[in-house]
């Protein structure tokens, strides 16, 4: 399979799926008749490539490369994946979905982002429906890893899972939906809440401000790693589900919900929400608030992968997907040459690491280096098995010196010096550089200890093997230049 991706349609959401994709290192080939397009996704990718890379804890595959074309038949040449992210119009889609069918591979898979049509309603007059399926993406889609995927019974089982498989390969989760309905899943909830909304402006109960506050300092963070059902499971305490919807049950005879009911859509409404919002954000741009948002996205996802839990989880499985045959997955005895100091680490800064100056904040260098440590007590055998049984590493004494500064979304990588490894102890020298320019050096003192008694001991005699063939292999390289430092006290 080819990774060229057709992105037809550019705006906000074609802009997100091309940066999902190059950045992912597919190639992207753009059509959109608007002259401003290429602007437009120039600017979305910018916001991509501050964000995404270092929402991952390995470096990214390299990006692929992006053109634009005259027509959705040049576009189309060679893709595998055509993305149709048209205005949200049947008669646009139609038209937009056969064009893209006259010219595509027939095996490659055509995904709509529509919000609300049913599958089996772009099939309708296709030339071959069982192509085409919903791909139903969340904004910005280059961070967010939802796509509901939405087949009919005519959907080609095989291009279905080519889908599938795609989508969890650049960081995404594939929601399949196993019945069509409008709207999908996910929007249906939107809507609903939405609705809530517009009453509850329109009645005067509160203002586009207040109700914002009513999500975001409470439900709305419970929802992001919880969702619905798990987060009442809990609140149902000890007794449970049972419990909580008993408890709750009469509420739904109640009037709690106007959701039966909707607000006439009138402009005196519409300029009610509009001069409220612009009361609450007029302040930003949205440019701004773009790049708000995808900071506090990026420090979720980050805290949730620190738990392992939720979109939290998901992220650490693709970081271990793209490990799989790099170097940053080998023991010792894979790697082909020991004798200079070894990678421990590669990857973007995340938004989170940058500070009030606008590049890394110190704290995050011990960060980096502790990664580094962590992988290089894997390449000597001191993985999670090992640590498991008992032993370990405790870090005794860590001096770094901060050389240069680094931006959000630089690549950066460390580089490993054993100075010593030997008994129960460990010395590691660590180079941390962006390209050649280095940014800051490491250097630790560990100690083996038993888990048990938390006192040192001597490793295992596999971690002694694999520290004696560093040490030989790296012997001669001497102490590196900024080794054995310390900030002295004035003579
Ligand atoms: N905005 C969202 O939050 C969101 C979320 C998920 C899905 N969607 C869906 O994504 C689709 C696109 O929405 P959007 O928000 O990106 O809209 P948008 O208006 O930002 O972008 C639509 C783009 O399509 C281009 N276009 C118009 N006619 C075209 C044609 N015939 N061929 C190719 N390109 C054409 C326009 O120039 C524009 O750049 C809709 O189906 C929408 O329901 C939107």
């Amino acid at each position: 399979m080819t990774k060229i991706a057709a992105i037809i349609g550019g705006g906000v959401i074609g802009g997100g799926w091309a940066a999902r994709f190059l950045l992912n290192g597919w190639s992207v080939r753009v059509f959109d008749p608007d002259p401003q397009a290429e602007r437009k996704i120039g600017e979305v990718l910018a916001n991509a490539r501050r964000s995404l890379p270092g929402l991952a804890d390995v470096a990214m595959p390299t990006e692929g490369a992006l053109t634009f074309h005259a027509s959705i038949a040049e576009a189309d040449a060679g893709a595998s994946w055509s993305q149709e992210s048209v205005p949200e119009r049947l008669d646009i889609k139609h038209t937009t979905l056969n064009a893209v069918q006259s010219a595509c591979d027939p095996l490659a898979v055509i995904g709509s982002s529509t919000s609300g049509f049913k599958p089996s309603e772009l099939q309708e007059g296709a030339l071959r429906p069982g192509q085409i399926m919903v791909c139903h993406p969340f904004n910005p889609v280059y961070l967010l890893p939802l796509i509901e995927v939405v087949p009919t019974g005519r959907t080609d089982q095989a291009i279905l899972e080519t889908a599938k498989s795609t989508l969890t390969s650049i960081g995404m989760y594939p929601l399949h939906i196993k019945k069509e309905i409008d709207a999908h899943v996910a929007d249906r909830f939107l809507e609903a809440v939405w609705r809530e909304a517009l009453w509850l402006v329109k009645d005067g109960i509160a203002t586009t401000e207040e109700i914002d506050n009513a999500i975001r300092y409470g439900f709305g963070i419970r929802w992001a790693q919880m969702g619905l059902f798990e987060t009442y499971r809990v609140a149902g305490g000890e007794a449970g589900m049972k419990h909580f919807m008993a408890q709750f049950g009469p509420c739904l005879q109640w009037p709690w919900t106007r959701l039966t009911d909707v607000p006439d859509f009138t402009d005196e409404l519409v300029d009610l929400i509009a001069g409220q919002s612009e009361a609450q954000s007029g302040a930003y741009s949205i440019r701004e608030l773009e790049r708000i948002r995808d900071n506090n996205l990026v420090a979720m996802m980050r805290a949730l992968k620190a738990q392992d839990w939720g979109a939290g989880a998901l992220m650490n499985a693709q970081d271990a997907r793209m490990k799989v045959g790099t170097p940053l997955s080998a023991r010792v005895d894979d790697l082909d040459d020991l004798s200079q100091p070894l990678l421990t680490l590669s990857r973007a800064v995340p938004l989170d690491w940058v500070d009030y100056n606008g590049h890394m904040t110190e704290s995050r260098y011990l960060d980096a280096f502790a990664q580094s440590t962590d992988r290089f007590m894997e390449i000597i055998g001191c993985d999670a098995d090992y640590i498991a049984s008992g032993g370990s590493y405790f870090t005794a004494e860590t001096h770094i010196r901060h050389l240069d500064e680094v931006h959000a979304g630089a690549r950066i990588t460390v580089h490993t010096q054993m100075l010593l490894g030997q008994g129960k102890k460990l010395h590691l020298f660590h180079t941390m550089r962006e390209g050649a320019r280095v940014l800051a050096t490491g250097e630790h003192f560990l100690l083996h200890v038993s888990l048990e008694t938390r006192k040192p001991t001597a490793p295992s005699a596999a971690i002694e093997t694999a520290m004696a063939q560093i040490s030989a292999a790296q012997a001669h390289l001497g102490y590196p230049e900024g080794a054995g430092f310390a900030i002295r006290r004035p003579a």
